[in-house]
């Protein structure tokens, strides 16, 4: 696992040097999900599959950019499944987009999660990895990743992150959001999940949602790379997740690599809503 968590070190500030200097325009492929690809997408994928393969205990890795599983080590132990660059159609914009990182042991299988990390490259480069609890990094003057405190969910918090096309949810979807700005939650979505994710469990909670709709009818969110890492650090941090049906994201079966679900993240106390209305 140190080892592991050194080369996201590594990845995450050679990725930032990218983001700050490098081409930001289109290239001509699109991957598995059919998005367009950044050049940025394909780049920060090489960067994170060449640091992966000089490590001896990587079995695996899997990518949003990369159709199927790349095997690395077949006797070794961490299948390791990542999204090279999140929120990636807002680096014109120059928003905070990141990197997520799930470490599995053994087998793709929810259960088999033993960490997961996730990058945030904005004004500053910070790194939060959770195996058992869960804990913030900076990158300071010297370039080393320094230890910031534990993040913990408080029971209920202010925010509301709403995903999702709006015209398509469901009557209980928008009953459900309705009730929380009624209660006087306040809106913060950026579009990239890293830093909207980011955002609740720094200010202590609240609620990250992105339902199922007619235009995407299992979510938009992956959950290999994408939604079991999350699930993985909230549970960790006192929080609670859901896809709707089930009492935890982390009781999802992976199926297909690039498969998708509904999802909801938050503090207990807004899960608890999302379930019981
Ligand atoms: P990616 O850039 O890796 O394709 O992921 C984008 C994802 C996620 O970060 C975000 O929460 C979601 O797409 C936003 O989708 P909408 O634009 O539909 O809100
Ligand atoms: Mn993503
Ligand atoms: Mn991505």
């Amino acid at each position: 696992m140190k080892e592991i968590i050194k080369a996201v070190e590594k990845i995450a500030i050679e990725i930032s040097e990218l983001l700050k200097y490098g081409d930001f325009s289109y290239a001509k492929s699109s991957n598995s999900t059919g998005d367009t690809q950044l050049k940025l997408d394909i780049l920060s994928d090489e960067i994170i599959e060449n640091r992966l393969k000089k490590l001896s205990n990587i079995k695996a890795i899997i990518s949003e950019e990369k159709e199927s599983i790349l095997e690395i080590n077949s006797n070794a132990d961490y299948i390791i499944a990542y999204d090279p660059l999140d929120g990636s159609s807002l680096v014109d914009v120059n928003f905070a987009v990141g990197s997520i990182f799930g470490i599995y042991k053994g087998s793709l299988d929810a259960r088999s999660l033993v960490g997961a990390i996730y990058v945030v490259y904005g004004p500053r480069l910070e790194m939060v990895v959770c195996d058992d609890s869960v804990r913030l990094f900076r990158l300071n003057r010297d370039n080393e990743f320094k230890f910031i405190k534990n993040l913990e969910l408080k029971d209920r918090g202010k925010i509301n992150a709403t995903g999702g096309t709006q015209k398509g949810w469901s009557d209980s979807h928008r009953a459900m959001i309705k009730s929380l700005f009624d209660d006087g939650y306040r809106l913060r979505y950026s579009g990239a999940m890293v830093s909207d994710l980011h955002q609740v469990l720094l200010k202590g909670g609240g609620l990250f949602s992105y339902p199922a709709t007619p235009d995407a009818p299992n979510g938009k969110l992956r959950v290999a790379f994408e939604v079991l890492p999350f699930a993985y650090i909230y549970e960790k941090a006192g929080g609670a997740t859901t896809d709707g049906v089930n009492d935890s994201l982390l009781d999802i079966k992976i199926e297909k690599t690039h498969q998708t679900t509904p999802c909801y993240f938050g503090s207990k106390f807004e899960i608890d809503r999302v379930k019981n209305g």
